[in-house]
């Protein structure tokens, strides 16, 4: 059913081993669950008015069909690649052929990590990149997307 014009869908993915959040390295990633952040996002989301799809898949292909979809159902995509944030041209080529803004959000800063985790393919494609605020990045990046949506006027 077609969404009345100002409603916006928002589409919140996740990559690979985010499935595990809560118990995976909470040092790094925190010890909220990935049903805790998508939460928090489907709130914000809807404090606006707006209406949340998510998914998170350990596989590319779902996630490159998933960006497919969101080219005819979702004005935006805020998304946490996890690992393939930094290899997958897949992902990248996939995003490439979104139109609307996307978002990358990451719990941990990447920058300060491992020297192969300092490159993002997605980062290029993105209006804005959240990372190293933990949980609170999911809240930032629906600001953001406010923010940039409020800006076009
Ligand atoms: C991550 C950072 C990536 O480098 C890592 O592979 C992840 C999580 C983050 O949220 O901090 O899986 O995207």
């Amino acid at each position: 059913m077609a969404l009345e014009k100002n409603v916006k869908s928002v589409l919140l993915l996740h990559g690979p081993n985010l499935q595990l959040l809560g118990s995976r390295e909470p040092e790094i990633y925190g010890t909220a669950t990935l049903l805790d952040h998508v939460a928090t996002v489907r709130t914000a989301v809807e404090k606006l008015g707006w209406v949340l799809a998510d998914a998170q898949s350990n596989s590319e292909a779902d996630l490159v069909a998933a960006i497919h979809d969101a080219r005819q159902n979702h004005a935006a995509i805020i998304i946490n690649p996890g690992a393939f944030t930094h290899y997958s041209w897949a992902i990248h080529d996939a995003l490439s052929a979104y139109s609307g803004p996307i978002v990358e959000v990451h719990l941990s800063q990447p920058l300060r990590r491992e020297s192969w985790r300092h490159v993002s393919v997605v980062a290029p494609l993105a209006i804005g990149t959240i990372a190293g605020f933990g949980a609170a990045g999911y809240e930032l990046a629906v600001a953001g997307l406010s923010h940039y949506f409020q800006s076009q006027h």
